[in-house]
């Protein structure tokens, strides 16, 4: 599969976000955080921003809830026209029962880990999902440094995958650039979300084709998708 570039709306202007959607309208997905200023320490949008998202931009949206209670809340987001809903594990009280709701109402279901929760746990869950996503940051805020100590758990995550035969993607997020997104491409992701290096470019679009060809270069490089 060819590598994805999902721009973050955190790093965009908020009084101007149909205009920022449109400003990266050759990316993959837009990345749209949703903060509830208690899973973490940020507040930013929620369910009526995402539906008026979904009408300015043809780009499918790519939720990531940093919120706490997600089994209560994530089924909206789908609702609301998003077409990948992903909720934390560290937040769900039922990961298999929320992310069999996000499919059955339509979406693809996506689970995040922070930093300190450790991929082997939900090994038995993997085929629940149609994305994992690795934390490369602690969430809460864009413009942060690149965790270097996630990449083996991207390695890790990305061997299940491959022993488990499974159809998954695999996102990064948190500190994505021309600097680090090789090293997470060559661990194994195929998914990147960047916020800071896509809207902190003067031109967005350009940023995005630029990555992507990044990550499709470490990507063949890569002794995973050698193997594959
Ligand atoms: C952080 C968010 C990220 C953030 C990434 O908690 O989940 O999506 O926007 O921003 P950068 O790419 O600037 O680290
Ligand atoms: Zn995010």
């Amino acid at each position: 599969m060819a590598a994805q570039i999902n721009p973050s709306i955190l790093s965009a202007d908020f009084a101007r976000l149909a205009e920022e959607a449109k400003a990266v309208e050759g990316a993959d997905w837009l990345h749209v955080d949703v903060m509830d200023n208690h899973f973490v320490p940020n507040l930013t949008l929620g369910v009526p921003v995402v539906e008026s998202l979904s009408r300015a931009t043809h780009t499918p949206l790519d939720c990531h809830l940093m919120i706490e209670d997600p089994d209560r809340w994530a089924p909206q987001y789908v609702e609301a026209g998003a077409g990948s809903v992903t909720f934390h594990a560290e937040a769900a009280a039922a990961p298999v029962r929320l992310a069999r709701e996000i499919r059955a109402k339509g979406a693809r279901a996506s689970m995040a880990l922070k930093p300190a929760t450790p991929i082997e746990p939900y090994e038995d869950l993997l085929p629940e999902l149609d994305m994992l996503l690795i934390m490369t940051v602690e969430p809460g805020f864009g413009g942060q440094a690149f965790l270097d100590i996630m990449l083996p758990k991207i390695r890790r995550t990305r061997e299940l995958i491959q022993r488990h035969g499974l159809e998954l993607w695999l996102q990064v997020d948190g500190g994505v650039s021309a600097q680090t997104i090789e090293r997470c491409a060559e661990a194994g992701a195929d998914v990147f979300v960047a916020g800071s290096a896509v809207y902190g470019a003067q031109d967005p679009a350009a940023a995005v084709r630029s990555l992507r060809a990044q990550a499709e270069q470490a990507t063949a490089a890569a002794p995973w998708a050698c193997a594959h």
